[in-house]
């Protein structure tokens, strides 16, 4: 099976999408799926830096380490470098789109909830300014979508 490269996007990668790429890793690590898994950030506000502490323990309850990955900004060789590329709302998604070169750059980026309720177009919500539990429910349905990936790949598709 080829090898699929996913990368999840959201504003600062500090919250959302470093939660997204430990709980995928976890599950490819589990399924001994092909893949390659990244996060990035829109903004540059956090570049080099680790995750928040709240994506760091919600991440940690549920038995994946996420403390080890830093902050990057999503860049045009994205497109090149990943197949799939999971914006966690409206407005990482049209900023990334923003970026797209060609058809083929914007038909790889999706809303990460379309694969759980498809053509819904509903977002991940940002936890940042809320406390705790909004990152317990960010975990539950991150974790929904990166099993959809999972089988996904798993039925060739
Ligand atoms: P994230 O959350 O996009 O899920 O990483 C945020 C992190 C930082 C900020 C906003 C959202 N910020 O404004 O610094």
């Amino acid at each position: 099976m080829q090898n699929t490269r996913i990368l999840f996007v959201c504003l600062g990668n500090i919250c959302r999408s470093p939660l997204a790429e430990g709980v995928m890793r976890q599950l490819g690590e589990a399924k001994k799926l092909n893949i390659k898994v990244d996060s990035a950030g829109t903004a540059n506000y956090h570049v080099g830096e680790e995750p928040d502490a709240r994506s760091i323990e919600v991440c940690r309850k549920h038995g994946v380490d996420i403390s080890g990955l830093r902050g990057r900004q999503f860049g045009v060789k994205d497109f090149d470098n990943f197949d799939l590329i999971y914006a966690m709302d409206t407005s990482n998604l049209s900023n990334i789109k923003r970026l797209a070169r060609t058809k083929e750059d914007e038909d790889k980026v999706e809303l990460l909830l379309n694969l759980t309720s498809p053509d819904l177009n509903k977002q991940v919500p940002d936890p940042y300014y809320g406390g705790p539990s909004g990152f317990d429910s960010v975990y539950n349905m991150v974790e929904e979508a990166c099993q959809v990936i999972a089988q996904n790949i798993q039925h060739g598709q």
